[in-house]
């Protein structure tokens, strides 16, 4: 009865969604415990494609519970929406998706507060899903959870403090009573739908744990996306590592099996901040054409780099990572050359850790380790024995830098385009 966390190694986008859906066939419930609709999770199978944003992935897996943990920030209108995007294309929500009724909720006003500091110069290049001063509300414990906001007494009561005390920068965008009127009545809308999904998801899920059923962690975002651990303050507002999804799920660490690492064989960023391993021009260009890097979220394109092994490595360490799934390989098909980036060069001196300040980062320029790329396609492979010489050895030098084992290669956006390397994993 193992839980498994599935956690982005990098700055999103590592293909999480792919790996979730892929190993939903082993897990009774897949959870979400951090983030919120400023996750894109794409999910290619049966010739289909779905993105999903707020909703765990296992949701596409027949058969299969999910839930959204009480670390998950919600936007109930838009989690409405989802739910009635999956039941248009028939699939049944009812009695598989559960809610926290202490996640913590997005109301417009903070994707005003959100549009407000985004057109300051120090912006972060958020997506603009009002994540950040959710969150923020929650610490600074003002905040609205969902059961307070199913409660209409409370819920009034709460809207007008939090309206009243961010006035100055609804003000920018809209009249602040038109804008009470706007949730109460987005409420009115969505709340039959939302309520029939709430619960205490921290004492069921320890329920279902202790009848032996087996718990996927659908991580969103990534470590270097991490509040604490990232590339502060280029980072989202909560916690992707995999601690985060003992606080943001109630399931104790005594109770998490493993943690498994999700990484591409390069690197993407969608926002702004220091990205060493930056490949600018033609190459970068192709290579974006070529994994379709554009954000699933955002629709903006994502800037492109070769993998940064000093931040995978911290990653590893920080997550507790022992086993790899790498995605993407498939991009660097038919490159002369693939190079990893093992230490940066700071004012002449070489580092391979990976430093916290911004300045220092916006100066690190990385130390490349060129390995030679690989002609034949990786697409199609179905065993690590059939893939390209060179391409197991790029294989074989991620491991030995990192410390870990591949237990899953990906060479294409689909479900079938997947290799197991162990027998042993899952559990
Ligand atoms: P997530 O946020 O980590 O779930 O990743 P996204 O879904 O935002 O971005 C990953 C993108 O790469 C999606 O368009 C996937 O369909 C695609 N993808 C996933 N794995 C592979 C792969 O192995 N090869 C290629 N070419 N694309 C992949
Ligand atoms: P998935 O789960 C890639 C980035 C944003 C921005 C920063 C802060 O699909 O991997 P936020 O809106 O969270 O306050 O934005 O974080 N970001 C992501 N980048 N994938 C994601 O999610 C992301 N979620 C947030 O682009 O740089
Ligand atoms: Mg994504």
């Amino acid at each position: 009865m193992p839980a498994i966390v599935v956690v982005g190694l990098q700055w999103g986008d590592e293909g999480k969604g792919k790996i979730a859906h892929f190993l939903a066939s082993w897990a009774d419930w897949v959870l979400r415990f951090q983030g919120g609709n400023n996750a894109g999770h794409t999910v290619v199978f049966d010739g289909k494609e779905y993105v999903l944003h707020l909703i765990p992935g296992g949701i596409l897996y027949p058969g299969k519970k999910c839930l959204i943990g009480n670390g998950v920030v919600i936007d109930p209108v838009f989690l409405a929406g989802e739910m009635e995007f999956l039941e248009k294309r028939k699939i049944k929500v009812k009695g598989r998706l559960f809610v926290s009724d202490r996640a913590h909720l997005i109301f417009p006003y903070h994707r005003h507060i959100e549009a407000f500091r985004e057109a300051l110069k120090s912006r972060v290049g958020t997506t603009r899903r009002g994540i950040g001063p959710a969150y923020g509300d929650k610490f600074a414990r003002v905040g609205i959870r969902i059961c307070d906001w199913m409660d209409g007494r409370t819920f009034r009561k709460l809207l007008r403090q939090n309206v009243r005390e961010k006035e100055v920068f609804v003000r920018e965008f809209i009249n602040p009573r038109r804008l009470e009127a706007k949730i109460l009545d987005d409420r009115k809308k969505v709340l039959p739908k939302i309520r029939n999904v709430v619960t205490d998801s921290a004492a069921l899920i320890n329920r279902e744990f202790n009848s032996g059923k087996n718990i996927l962690f659908e991580g969103a975002q990534g470590t270097m996306l991490d509040c604490d651990f990232g590339t502060y303050p280029y980072v989202t507002s909560s916690n992707p590592v995999s601690g985060g999804a003992c606080v943001g799920s109630g399931l104790p660490p005594t109770k998490i099996d493993e943690v498994l690492g999700v990484a591409k064989a390069y690197v993407t960023r969608v926002g702004l901040g220091p990205f060493p391993t930056e490949i600018k021009g033609s190459l970068g260009e192709y290579l974006r054409k070529k994994g379709k890097e554009y954000g699933a979220t955002t629709g903006r394109p994502r800037r492109v780099g070769w993998l940064d092994i000093v931040a995978l490595k911290t990653a590893v360490e920080i997550n507790g990572v022992k086993f790899l799934c790498l995605t993407k390989i498939d991009v660097l098909d038919g490159l002369k050359e693939v190079k990893i980036c093992k230490a940066y060069k700071i004012k002449g001196k070489v580092i391979k850790s990976f430093p916290a300040s911004r300045r220092i980062m916006e100066t690190a320029k990385p130390v490349y380790e060129v390995l030679p790329g690989w002609n034949k396609p990786t697409r199609g492979v179905t065993s690590f024995a059939a893939l390209p010489p060179n391409a197991r050895r790029f294989v074989r030098a991620i491991e030995s830098f990192c410390e870990v084992k591949v237990v899953l290669i990906s060479m294409g956006r689909s479900r079938e385009e997947t290799i197991y390397l162990s027998e042993k994993f899952p559990p």
